[in-house]
Parts: structure tokens; sequence; C-alpha cells
């Protein structure tokens, strides 16, 4: 069992890790919640698999729960289902004093957020995250958001959970390439963290690896984001380090048209940030063949045709954190010496090119 605190100036809440820790679920939410109605908010995959268990324990804890299944994937963080949601929570009468509960990956917590927080201008919220992503890193933070077509959670909130609940073992459940995924933000996290948790990831061979590590590996990251957003909820500054690695990787995936997942991109982004950053003599020499070499490990891509073409150059110039005529990029010196390194958008083409 791991905890990880996460103290806000307007709120504290705990992220629980633990395995098997379904099994308890409804004494966990009960000792925040007092009985009353629960939006339980799932997708098609992950529904079938655990919303019996999770139902039937808050029922024995007197809760009134309501399931409501979307389609599995990013197409459900929009505005046409979050509207046939609220909907249906009006329709079975849910107040302000009945609460929303996520139980998914990262589109369920970032969709069912985005809900509690709207819904009667807030309800209480808690996220039960299933996949890799959102258990090490989605599900905390308070970030929530839906989609407007591919401008990707361009509408959201800033809203905490009340809880996070962490159970490893729903891995046991969650394709390879997921978890794959998932180690992506993973990697990225630890270069930013310490020298101490790179050895970790230095130990991590194989997607077995990572499922054995999930406990470690989720609190350590978790651990490090808390801290962050702590310092920087609403990302006027040092937040914006958890970028690493998405400049580059938010405009292949949208150039993939689907074909490159999350994580894959921003394995790609990493490493070719990276090498930016070293070949201009900022990053230590040889830590971008280090960091290729951990992303090669699992079988996460670390090139793309996708990248430094026009239509590249064009989304970097578009990204949403490009902000009066700056980009800002995020690389490490060395493990655990993240910095932010503005650039005047105009030159980007070529501080992308011509590294010498
Ligand atoms: N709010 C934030 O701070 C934040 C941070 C990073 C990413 N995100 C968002 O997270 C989303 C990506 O998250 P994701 O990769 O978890 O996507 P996802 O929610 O689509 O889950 C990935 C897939 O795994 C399935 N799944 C989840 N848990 C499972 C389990 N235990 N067993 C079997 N199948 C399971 C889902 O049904 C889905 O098909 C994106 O929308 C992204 O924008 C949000």
């Amino acid at each position: 069992m791991a905890k990880v605190d996460v103290n806000l100036t307007d709120k504290n809440y705990t992220v629980l890790i633990e395995n098997g820790l379904l099994a308890r679920i409804g004494e966990l939410v009960a000792a925040h919640w007092q009985p009353r109605q629960i939006a339980l908010i799932t997708d098609t995959n992950v529904g079938p698999l655990y919303s019996a268990k999770v139902i039937s324990k808050l029922s024995e804890q007197n809760f009134q729960v309501h399931e409501y299944v979307v389609p599995a994937g990013e197409s459900s963080k929009s505005w046409e289902v979050a509207s046939e949601l609220a909907s249906k929570m009006a329709a079975d009468h849910f107040t302000r004093t009945d609460a929303v509960i996520a139980l998914g990956g990262g589109v369920m917590g970032d969709l069912a957020g985005f809900l509690a927080s709207t819904y009667m201008r807030g309800i209480d919220f808690i996220q039960i995250p299933t996949s890799l992503l959102a258990q090490v890193d989605s599900s905390v933070g308070g970030k929530t958001a839906i989609d407007l077509g591919e401008a990707k959670n361009i509408i959201g909130t800033f809203y905490q959970p009340d809880a996070v609940f962490i159970d490893p073992e729903t891995l046991d459940t969650l394709s390879d390439r997921y978890v794959a995924e998932g180690y992506g933000e993973i990697v990225k996290t630890a270069a930013l963290d310490s020298v101490d948790f790179w050895n970790l990831i230095e130990t991590i061979d194989s997607i077995a690896d990572i499922r054995g590590h999930a406990t470690e590996l989720s609190q350590r990251s978790i651990g490090y984001k808390a801290k962050i957003v702590m310092e920087d909820e609403k990302e006027a500054g040092n937040r914006a380090l958890l970028n690493f690695g998405h400049t580059m990787g938010h405009a292949i995936e949208l150039l993939a048209h689907g074909d490159l997942a999350h994580g894959e991109a921003v394995s790609i982004g990493m490493t070719h940030i990276m090498q930016v950053f070293e070949e201009h003599g900022i990053a230590d020499a040889g830590i971008t063949a280090t960091i290729k070499e951990r992303f090669a490990a699992v079988g996460l891509p670390t090139d793309s045709d996708l990248l430094f073409t026009d239509a590249f150059y064009e989304k970097i110039l578009n990204d949403k954190k490009n902000r009066n005529g700056t980009l800002n990029l995020v690389y490490v010196k060395t493990f655990g010496e993240p910095a932010i390194y503005g650039i005047p958008s105009t030159s980007v083409k070529d501080f992308f090119n011509n590294k010498d």
C-alpha cells in the first residue's frame, strides 16, 4: 500500500495505491461521503470488467449507484456525450449533494471530472483510474477536459477530486500497448524528477517489468506530479515542466490521425527534443541515447517520418502552449534538472534544424 498526499490551497486529498483495493472501495468512499446518489461513469471496456464489483461494494454502504456507460475512446470526450450524461443525471434527480465517480482511463477521468465540475456548479468527485496512464498521471492534478473535434482538451476546468483510489491489479486486463503508453509518461516523469527515479527506470526492460513495478512507479510518478501541482496548481509556472516531450509529441499525434497513441507520440517527442538540446550543447552529451534505449526496451517508438515536415511546424506554431509569440520548450540538462527554454516562434525551424 502506498499513499500520496496532495495539499492545495482550497483542498487536500489523498491518492491511495493498493493491490486489491477495489474489494474495499465501498468503505473507502464511505469514509468521504454520506450515503447519496452516485453517477458511476465508465466506458464499454472497463464497465463490464469492474462495474459490478464497484456497484456491489458501494451499495453495501447504502450508496445509490447509477451506472452510465459511454463508448470507449477519445471520442467520448465531447460536448455531445457530456450533455447526454448531464441529461441522464438530471432525469435521475441528481442534486448538488450527490456525486460522480470516474471508473476507467484518462478519458473517463477527464470527462467525468468535467461533468462533476459543471453539473449544478460542481458536485463531489472521486477518481478510480484503471489505465496505467491514468494511474500514474491524469487522475491527479485536477485538469478536466473535453475536445472540440481535433482541438484536444480545449474546453475544461481545474477541479480536484475528493480522493483517488488506485488498484494496480486492474492493469491485469489492460493491453500491453496501453501499458507501454502509460509508461511513456513515467519515463518523462523520472527524467524530470531525479537520478534516483531514473535508476529505477534503468531496471525496467520489458512490459512485464512495468507490470511488476506498477505500485512503485505509480507512487513515484504521482508523488512528483503532486509536488509540481502543489507549487503551481493552475500552470502559471513550473507545472509546464510536465509538458516535456509534448510539444513535438502533440504535433505528430495529430498528424498521425489515430495511428500513434499519446504515450507513443510523447516517447518520440521526448527523444527528439532532447536530441535538439543535446546537439545545441545545452543538455549533457549522451543523454538522448540513454533515454531512447529505455523507450526501446519496452517497444515504444522513438522515430517518425512526421517530424520536421511543413505540416509538423504548422502544428507546433498553432499549439495552445505557444504564448505571445514564444514557444516554451522543456528539456532536462541531466536527470532531475529540468528547465524551460523559450524561443521566438519565428526561430523554431532554425532552432530545430541548425543545431551547431
Ligand atoms: N487530466 C490530465 O491531467 C491528463 C493528463 C494526461 C492525459 N490525459 C487524457 O487522458 C486520456 C488518455 O488516457 P488513457 O490512455 O487512459 O485513455 P483511455 O481512457 O481511452 O483508456 C485507454 C483504453 O484502455 C481501456 N482500459 C482502461 N482501463 C482498462 C483496464 N483496466 N482493463 C482493460 N481496458 C482498460 C479503455 O477502455 C480504453 O480503451 C486522453 O484523453 C488525455 O487527454 C489527461
